[in-house]
């Protein structure tokens, strides 16, 4: 029998982005029985009408007066946000509902019973806590999918990175579909102060952790090191500091890293490339750069582009860095994709068989 899916959040920008992968995948699409909960169901009919995908009409439920109807799934998929999570896994849990939750939203991420899906980096441990019996699974943070991405011959099984540090660019629509439509003038302001023709160096609330930090700063350490070190055993020591952009798509990340050997730039260039082929690697010319390096190059695409690397010879020089010595590279990735939907639609994928 198909695994039934109750799938929340369709009509949003990370719910749209999912629906496009499985109209390129039927076979994995056909493999579920789904059912579309909105508070909106005639918004919802017509978002899901303009994709090629085949629906039973009577599966689509308002969120309001069906949502009882969630718990008949076998996994409930969300991209609602976590005002939907914080509101409705309490109740999961009270009514002792035994199904895989998959959610897009931060507020279970940090919870202990909670694994991070990122496949290319933890799909194993994924599996193996399917085996395990675990039932909730989340999607991380969009700069921390990207960067690991990007990163990901560094840091597993290699484990190269002493320390980092990353210094993002973020695109108006990881604040949703109203930052657009603030940005291409078709909707009031949404950000705390206008975005068009300016950056906003603060992302998301303050942290309650630490005074001056964001909480989408604070995501970047707890939640890589979530993915790649579920048993923390190990730590990778990140920092960063994150700022909106007028960008519509793509988060962009200026990153600095120390690495635990001293390898030549064209090593580390052979390096990110390895068992990666959601990478390409753009030498660090002039020409290169401008021609393949900028985030109208990656929106609506899975590959992220990484560039500019090169050592930071000022600082490398310090004898305190002599053994470890320090880069700079650049990277950019479509944040809906590989940043948030991407992992959603691989974790589906390692579901079908079990
Ligand atoms: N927290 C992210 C942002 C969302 O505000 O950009 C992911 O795109």
């Amino acid at each position: 029998m198909k695994k039934k899916i109750a799938f929340v959040g369709a009509r949003g920008l990370v719910g749209q982005t999912l629906l496009a992968y499985f109209q390129q995948d039927l076979e994995l699409f056909s493999n579920f029985s789904w059912s579309f909960f909105s508070h909106d169901s005639k918004a919802l009919t017509e978002i899901l009408s303009s994709f090629n995908l085949e629906f039973n009409q009577n599966s689509f439920f308002c969120l309001s007066s069906d949502s009882e109807k969630l718990w008949e799934a076998d996994i409930i998929l969300t991209t609602q946000g976590s005002d939907f999570t914080n509101r409705y896994w309490p109740k999961a849990k009270e009514i002792q509902w035994n199904g895989i939750w998959l959610d897009a939203a931060s507020a279970l991420r940090l919870h202990p019973d909670s694994c991070l899906v990122l496949p290319p980096l933890n799909g194993d441990y994924l599996k193996f806590s399917l085996s395990e019996g675990k039932k909730l699974f989340i999607g991380a943070n969009c700069t921390v999918s990207l960067l690991l991405i990007a990163l990901k011959p560094l840091l597993i099984p290699a484990n190269l990175i002493h320390w980092l540090s990353s210094m993002t660019y973020q695109a108006v629509s990881g604040a949703g579909a109203q930052g657009m439509q603030e940005l291409l003038e078709e909707g009031p302001q949404h950000f705390p102060r206008p975005i068009k023709h300016n950056i906003i160096p603060w992302i998301d609330a303050p942290s309650c952790k630490e005074e001056g930090l964001t909480k989408e700063e604070e995501k970047s350490f707890e939640e890589a090191n979530k993915i790649l070190w579920p048993t923390q055993q190990e730590t990778l020591l990140i920092d960063s500091l994150c700022v909106r952009v007028p960008v519509l798509r793509c988060h962009s990340q200026a990153i600095t890293l120390c690495l635990k050997e001293d390898i030549s730039v064209h090593d580390l260039e052979k390096k990110l490339k390895e068992n990666n082929p959601w990478v390409k690697v753009i030498p660090n010319t002039q020409e290169e750069t401008y021609k393949n390096l900028t985030p109208l190059d990656y929106q609506n695409t899975d590959f992220l582009g990484i560039g500019r690397i090169r050592k930071a010879i000022n600082i490398s020089k310090s004898s305190n860095n002599k053994n470890f010595p320090v880069y700079h590279l650049f990277t950019i990735g479509d944040q809906l994709r590989w940043g948030a939907a991407r992992p959603l639609y691989e974790f589906l994928k390692i579901l079908v068989p079990l």
